[in-house]
């Protein structure tokens, strides 16, 4: 019970990395609060969650508008008291396309839920965590960051600056003993590929090549991770940005 006592915020936790996330953290004793903008998915991994006696909120949240994420840090203070570990996951994907040939709508997508959506979170967690002298943020970033792929500059750009957004809050909060780092995931099989073709797809088949364990990833893998990076067993991993993706870089 690596997390008895604490309280977890997931973003995006229903569905994908971020409902293994939010189960791996229930079940090792942490309070959990999803937020989640899809409320159906939400409120079903809260069912799962209660199913096995855990502790769960869950929030209908739109990580992009701050009145959702303040409302989430009050609530999350109103029911369990405190905030020790946020993992702003939440993502969206979109299909792909040369830069001139992007809307300015689906740029501004990508860039309010990812990198907007990333420093609200942080955001609204901080002054707590402040408070209790500690905390553990884990954001999300991709692969692709390093990859220089084309076809994807709203993605990319969005996930490269919270890649930069980590390495500034964990050098601003080290201070209070509060741990920022960034888990940079490869292909991982979640509803987000249906965007991309499917896991099966064309795009899947070339990204399957470059992968020097020769698979893809379940979310777990994730999961686990982001379990170890907010334990204690990583007291001392601070503004790293971690590449969970079989080797691809
Ligand atoms: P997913 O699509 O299964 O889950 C994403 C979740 O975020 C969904 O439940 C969705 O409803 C929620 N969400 C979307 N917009 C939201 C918003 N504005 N507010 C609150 N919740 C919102 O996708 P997956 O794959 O689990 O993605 C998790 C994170 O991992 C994302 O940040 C994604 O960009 C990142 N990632 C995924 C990779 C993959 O291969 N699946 C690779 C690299 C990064």
């Amino acid at each position: 019970m690596r997390f008895k006592d604490k309280v977890a915020i997931v973003t995006g936790a229903g569905s994908g990395m971020g409902r293994e996330e939010a189960m791996v953290l229930a079940r090792e004793g942490a309070a959990v609060v999803i937020a989640e903008i899809n409320e159906a998915n939400g409120q079903k991994v809260a069912k799962e969650i209660e199913d096995f006696g855990g502790k769960v909120l869950a929030l209908q949240v739109d990580v992009s508008q701050s009145k959702d994420i303040e409302e989430m840090a009050k609530m999350t203070l109103d029911k369990f008291g405190r905030m020790d570990i946020l993992v702003a996951n939440a993502g969206i994907e979109e299909p792909f396309g040369p830069t001139h040939e992007l809307t300015e709508t689906s740029w501004d997508r990508m860039t309010d839920v990812h990198l907007k959506g990333t420093f609200l979170c942080c955001k609204a967690v901080l002054p707590q965590m402040i408070k209790q002298r500690s905390g553990k943020i884990v954001t999300i970033s991709s692969v692709g960051v390093k990859l220089r792929a084309p076809g994807s500059p709203h993605y990319l750009a969005s996930k490269a600056g919270i890649e930069a957004l980590t390495k500034t809050l964990a050098v601003e909060y080290g201070p209070y003993g509060i741990n920022v780092n960034c888990i940079a995931p490869g292909f991982i099989v979640t509803p987000m590929w249906n965007v991309l073709g499917g896991p099966d797809g064309e795009f899947a088949k070339k990204v399957l090549q470059l992968i020097p364990l020769g698979r893809r990833a379940e979310p777990i893998e994730i999961a686990k991770v982001v379990a170890f990076l907010v334990s204690d067993d990583a007291s001392y991993i601070s503004g790293q940005i971690i590449g969970v993706n079989g080797g691809l870089t």
